[in-house]
């Protein structure tokens, strides 16, 4: 039992194995937020203190008591126009104009089993392994309804919330604003953790001393985004990565969203993680009903690597389906910056040539495959193979790569319309653009509407003709720009990009059931669209369009505060590097790339003899480690933004295995060395370096370290597989 109720008092608790989270109904119907955190025992509500505070409201129902307002008191979901002046969860337009939404306790009901969302991602587990509560909520006047969802998984410390909004009344209301997740605290000492970028340089982590007003962040781009992860931390002051108070929040939701952190008059700090509320006005007609997306929420006191732990758990076994979610991966040889548009079958087969040679499993035959697709200027959209590019079908291709013993992966961009495309002419209102006024171009490309059925099921129709043309085990699906001009031709205004996504969703979701061995990569320009909503319909998503090992090595460590080595697709690629003209040497882009999904982005028949060969070791190597990387514990073992190296570790989960990497980041005359120490071993174990024979107990690796020398050059790579003896 995780979920309990205690009547007299009307207070819920949940519990984790190491967490508590309490909420009270209050004499007025209201739910209030008591405590989430650390476990405890007993009831929360002596933390509550009521006293009479200026121009903060007080409610019609409490009389004359000028000591109880809604400004004050912590809630589990705060409605705009009750006497709470914060931010809001819900902000609702009633039939009459005004704004407000007065929720008092309605019911609720305890089930087995964690909820599932209709038409969205989110955490499942099985009967015995979750609970869920479902408190519903209503407002007395207007009939609106809430009902919040609470998913307790008890062994793995997580509790998700969502939130469904129905109009229970007559006449039409419009939700203006809604998050599914308030934390709500009496304190306010924190820091607030997010993930950063830009293209090409995404989730680089901040650190934000939580401050009075609200500290926002978000996307309006229809995408999550690379300047903001729909992810965040709050930490009590002082935490680090192995001790200390923090919560993680994590939007499981590939569009808009918004997350404020607020400090309010008297120093309390409240957290929203919900959808964005600028391009998003969704009218509900009686009856109706509009799902939040779930946001999974964390709590840990031992620092910000085992939070991050437990979200890889949780995203690796409650997030990610189908059969390669708790398998190994195939190892990729990508056309994309092998030959970027120009090429042929053949050069498709060489590539395919290559990697059966090399030891890798696939080969993937990246965008300019369809239609007139040369450049990126033209062609989306129509989804019709390029037989005269290719010189031959597509089926015979694949005949041939499989032949090889190679496997086959096509890439796909199914979201996007070139105007210079056959679709377009045919269909220029199946692209968002707004009546009028000329669209804003991204990549010289549109974005079609994919809140309509009609344009979903003609585009599913088209990409599963060339599906079924042969053997293909693998899609990378692509979305390389932001949305603009949010209107579309056939759905009603101010829902567009929320239905568009769900629309998305709805695609991927056919796409599994299709094929239902297929494996899906993820893309958005790299890492736009890396969140937990995507990874519930592919298992890895391409991290960054930057493959310089040295720039993954701080965008692979933000991405690590949250998603799993196997959802982070990463690759070997040429150098100069195609993105930043740096050199590093193969060993080094090998060791970055293995602590992801694995592959090659270059044209293995430009290398030497020699490199081919250490690429052989490489894979090889790779292969050896595969399932340590896929399900170990992940360890940050330094800061590549501070420290002279960036380094980590895969401990297996039983500790007898570790796969420790470190590369360096700096050099200077006379370097003084590193000293990484490890952590998550057996303290009183012997490990040996497999490589080198060297011995040393669990315990001074992780007390004294493994000296990182500085040798000649920047960036070297040290890879030391160490086996606990006996
Ligand atoms: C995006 C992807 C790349 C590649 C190109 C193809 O930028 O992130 O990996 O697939 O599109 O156009």
């Amino acid at each position: 039992m995780a979920i309990y109720y205690r009547q007299e008092e009307r207070i819920f608790t949940l519990e984790t194995a190491h967490t508590t989270y309490q909420m009270k109904v209050d004499d007025y119907g209201f739910l209030l937020h008591l405590y989430y955190g650390g476990k405890v025992e007993g009831s929360m509500d002596y933390l509550l203190t009521y006293s009479d505070r200026g121009f903060s409201g007080n409610p019609y129902d409490a009389g004359l008591d000028r000591t109880y307002s809604m400004d004050v008191l912590p809630q589990e979901y705060p409605g705009l126009g009750t006497g709470d002046f914060r931010n809001s969860a819900l902000v609702v337009r009633n039939g009459d104009g005004s704004e407000c939404c007065d929720l008092r306790y309605a019911g609720h009901e305890v089930k087995a089993g964690k909820y599932a969302l209709k038409g969205l991602p989110a955490v499942y587990a099985g009967e015995q392994e979750a609970q869920t509560l479902e408190i519903l909520l209503e407002d007395p006047v207007s009939k609106v309804r809430v009902r919040l969802l609470y998913g307790v998984l008890e062994k793995e410390d997580m509790i998700t919330r969502a939130a469904v909004i129905e109009n229970a009344g007559q006449g039409a209301v419009c939700v203006e604003k809604a998050a599914s997740a308030c934390l709500d605290f009496v304190t306010g000492e924190y820091d607030l953790l997010t993930f950063c970028g830009r293209h090409a340089m995404e989730r680089n982590l901040q650190r934000t001393k939580l401050g009075q007003g609200t500290f926002r962040i978000g996307s309006r781009r229809g995408t999550s985004s690379h300047q903001h992860n729909p992810a965040v931390i709050l930490a009590e002051r002082g935490t680090g990565e192995d001790a200390g108070g923090c919560y993680g929040m994590v939007f499981v939701y590939s569009g808009n969203f918004l997350c404020e952190a607020e400090r309010d008059q008297y120093g309390q700090a409240r957290v929203l993680m919900g959808l964005q509320e600028e391009l998003f006005h969704y009218p509900l007609e009686g009856g109706e009903s509009l799902v939040v997306p779930e946001t999974i929420l964390g709590y840990t006191d031992r620092g910000f690597g085992e939070l991050s732990r437990m979200f890889h758990r949780c995203i690796r076994n409650h997030i990610c389906r189908g059969k390669y979610a708790a398998g190994n991966r195939p190892v990729l040889l990508n056309s994309w910056e092998a030959s970027y548009f120009d090429f042929t079958g053949e050069t498709i087969c060489s590539l395919a040539k290559e990697a059966a040679a090399l030891g890798i499993d696939m080969v993937v035959m990246d965008d300019g495959w369809f239609g007139k697709r040369d450049d990126d200027n033209s062609g989306l959209g129509d989804w019709v193979v390029n037989e005269e590019k290719l010189g031959c079908s597509l089926g015979n291709m694949i005949g041939q790569i499989n032949a090889l013993g190679v496997k086959f992966g096509i890439w796909i961009e199914p979201e996007m319309v070139s105007e210079d495309s056959e679709l377009y002419r045919k269909h220029p209102d199946w692209a968002l653009q707004v009546p009028g006024r000329p669209p804003v171009r991204g990549r010289n490309q549109l974005v079609l509407d994919f809140s309509r059925k009609d344009v979903r099921e003609y585009i599913f129709e088209r990409i599963c003709a060339v599906l079924d043309q042969g053997n293909i085990e693998y899609v990378k699906w692509d979305m390389n720009r932001s949305i603009t001009d949010v209107y579309s031709a056939a759905n009603c205004q101010g829902r567009v990009l929320y239905d568009y996504m769900i629309g998305v969703y709805d695609f991927l979701e056919k796409l599994i059931a299709r094929y239902p061995d297929l494996l899906i990569e993820g893309c958005s320009g790299g890492g736009g669209r890396f969140d937990a909503g995507m990874l519930y319909y592919t298992p890895q998503i391409w991290c960054s369009d930057n493959t310089d090992a040295a720039d993954r090595l701080r965008i692979q460590y933000g991405t690590s505060f949250f998603y799993p080595a196997c959802a982070v697709g990463s690759h070997v690629s040429a150098v100069p590097n195609h993105q930043t003209g740096r050199e590093t040497s193969l060993h080094t882009r090998g060791a970055v790339a293995m602590a992801g999904t694995f592959g090659y982005e270059l044209d293995p028949g430009k290398l030497t003899e020699e490199e081919k060969d250490q690429i052989r070791q490489q894979v090889k190597l790779y292969k050896g480690y595969a399932s340590l990387i896929q399900t170990g514990d992940y360890y940050r073992l330094s800061d590549p933004f501070q420290d002279a190296c960036g380094a980590w570790a895969f401990v297996s989960q039983d500790g007898s295995r570790v796969l420790f990497t470190a590369v360096t980041t700096e050099i200077h005359g006379n370097m003084p060395v590193s000293y990484v120490r490890l952590k998550g071993l057996n303290p009183e174990a012997v490990y040996e370096d497999t490589q080198s024979g060297k011995k040393y107990y669990g315990s001074a690796l992780m007390r004294a370290g493994l000296p990182i020398p500085a040798g000649m050059g920047e960036y070297r790579a040290y890879q030391v597989e160490l086996a606990a003896a006996g």
